[in-house]
């Protein structure tokens, strides 16, 4: 069964204050793409209940989001080499015949911003803070960059050796704990911890931030509190991950429509938009 239009959704929970229908509405406007985007929530124990629904309706396509980008990754019958190595799933394509094809779009959403931002990561010192899915997504295309070296640093050091372990091979990537950083100095810093939605620190010693480039992987109307002690703490430049979603959205919609839109406006819309607060 087929939709006049073409159905595509974000699936997650919580999804309301999700930004992906309005950017991927502007992407369909901007490209002349016949299609509809809606946000659903599904219930935790609900998700390939809710997949199988949309797609026997003639959805399309769907975004993945916390908690479900692992539950996506089993659902998927078929996986792009990006989506395997990061063990998640945030673009699903949905076709005729029932058929699913995973694709993970975040690590190249992340890579795609900090070349806008301008930030080198060939021949670079890396210092990536967190090692949970969020991290796990985004190390594969980060390590293609080639960068000098790649350290995790984790509050649990054993989830950050499970990393190094899983990408061993692909570059000088090494594990360590917050309090074995001391006297470090990197290039570049990403914040993939969730400390911030607990209102909390990663507990990174100031001197790592000093002189760099750093990004974190949360967004918000306002600089996150990782972005602003960074910055008081003599980092170079900052940058929130507003960037990192609109760029995974583009490969999304470019592997469902196979049409790349343009970023950069909607980059700018979006963050007026956060900042009035609607
Ligand atoms: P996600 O999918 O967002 O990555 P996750 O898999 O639960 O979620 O991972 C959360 C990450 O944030 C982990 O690296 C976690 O550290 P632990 O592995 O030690 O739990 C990190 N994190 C969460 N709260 C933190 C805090 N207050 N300080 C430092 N790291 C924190």
């Amino acid at each position: 069964m087929h939709a006049e239009v073409d159905r595509y959704a974000v699936m997650g929970n919580p999804v309301q204050h999700s930004l992906s229908p309005l950017i991927h509405t502007w992407f369909a406007e901007q490209t002349h793409q016949a299609l509809v985007y809606e946000a659903i929530e599904v219930p935790l124990d609900g998700f390939p209940e809710a997949v199988a629904r949309f797609q026997g309706e003639g959805g399309r396509g769907l975004n993945v989001t916390v908690p479900f980008k692992e539950a996506a990754w089993e659902l998927a019958d078929e996986r792009s080499a990006r989506a395997e190595e990061a063990g998640a799933v945030n673009t699903l394509v949905l076709r005729d015949d029932g058929g699913r094809f995973g694709d993970n779009t975040d690590g190249v959403g992340l890579v795609r911003d900090l070349e806008r931002l301008g930030w080198p990561l060939a021949g670079r010192r890396l210092l990536i803070l967190g090692a949970g899915g969020a991290v796990r997504g985004v190390l594969g295309p980060l390590l293609a960059t080639a960068p000098r070296e790649v350290v995790i640093a984790n509050r649990t050091l054993a989830r950050a050796e499970a990393l190094v372990d899983r990408f061993q091979g692909r570059g000088a990537l090494s594990a360590r704990r917050f309090e074995d950083l001391n006297g470090a100095a990197f290039d570049v810093v990403i914040n993939g911890t969730s400390a911030s939605l607990a209102g909390e620190l990663p507990p990174v010693p100031e001197a790592c931030v000093r002189g760099a480039c750093v990004y974190d992987m949360m967004y918000g109307a306002r600089p996150t509190p990782f972005l602003e002690w960074a910055v008081a703490g003599g980092a170079r430049h900052s940058a929130d991950g507003l960037g990192m979603l609109v760029e995974q959205a583009a490969e999304a919609f470019f592997v469902w429509r196979g049409v790349r839109p343009q970023t950069a406006q909607v980059l700018l819309d979006l963050r007026e938009r956060l900042a009035r607060g609607c």
